[in-house]
């Protein structure tokens, strides 16, 4: 199987052009996976458990910091080896117990080859960050052949994302570097965010069991 950087192409333009094309597609590809996998979903668990699904395609203005912040030289190359968020995908669930039977529904999926899991569930950041995160690669299939393509998928709960949306508006907008105060805040704020979670699961959990009574 063809890797990307193994790609014959020659004008810096169409190269570019051709890898922007091949993320745009897999990022098509995997949603669709995803909501298939969703409706499955509701068949074994009895319920539907992604809320909504993002994607988004890493502009070339951040493409290129993130290459010169991480010390890479900016070429095609390296974005396609050094960069594993270009195709970046969010998939928000309602219940943690989902995010690991979703993890492990796209892991067991003949076409998706798993790269990297970072778990900031069961291991949070130290601000109290928490989501899944895995690097896969799915193929795409040209007329040349299947090209494997990297596909970055951060998997967290609806409260979740709403803690990390404001701390995420906080970080930039202190650039790093936010009062003790505020950052103790988030951190209660995250401590909350555990304690609903945990919460609306085991309601969920009864009302499962209640449905299962009558
Ligand atoms: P980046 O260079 O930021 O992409 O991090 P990384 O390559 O070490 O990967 P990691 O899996 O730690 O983080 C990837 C992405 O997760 C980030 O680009 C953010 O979208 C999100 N993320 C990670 N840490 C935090 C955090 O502390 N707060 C928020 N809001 N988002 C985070
Ligand atoms: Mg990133």
């Amino acid at each position: 199987m063809k890797l990307l950087n193994d790609l014959k192409l020659h004008d810096q333009i169409d190269q570019w052009k051709s890898v922007m094309f091949l993320y745009g597609s897999a990022l098509k590809e995997i949603k669709t996976k995803i909501e298939i996998l969703n409706s499955e979903y509701v068949h074994i668990y009895g319920h539907t458990p992604i809320e909504h699904i993002k994607s988004r395609l890493k502009s070339p203005n951040s493409i290129v910091k993130k290459l010169k912040r991480t010390g890479n030289e900016v070429t095609i190359q390296n974005m396609v080896e050094k960069l594993n968020d270009i195709a970046g995908i969010r998939i928000i669930c309602s219940f943690t117990e989902d995010i690991y039977r979703i993890a492990d529904m796209i892991s067991q999926h003949g076409d998706v080859t798993v790269l990297q899991i970072k778990d900031y569930i069961r291991k949070p950041k130290p601000n109290g960050y928490k989501s899944y995160h895995m690097v896969i690669t799915i193929p795409i299939y040209l007329n040349e052949g299947p090209v494997e393509t990297k596909v970055e998928i951060q998997i967290r709960t609806v409260a979740m994302d709403f803690w990390a949306s404001l701390e995420h508006k906080i970080y930039y907008k202190f650039e790093g570097n936010a009062p003790a105060t505020l950052q103790a805040e988030l951190k209660a704020c995250a401590d909350m965010v555990d304690l609903l979670d945990a919460k609306m699961s085991s309601l969920n959990q009864m009302i499962l069991s209640l449905g299962h009574e009558e």
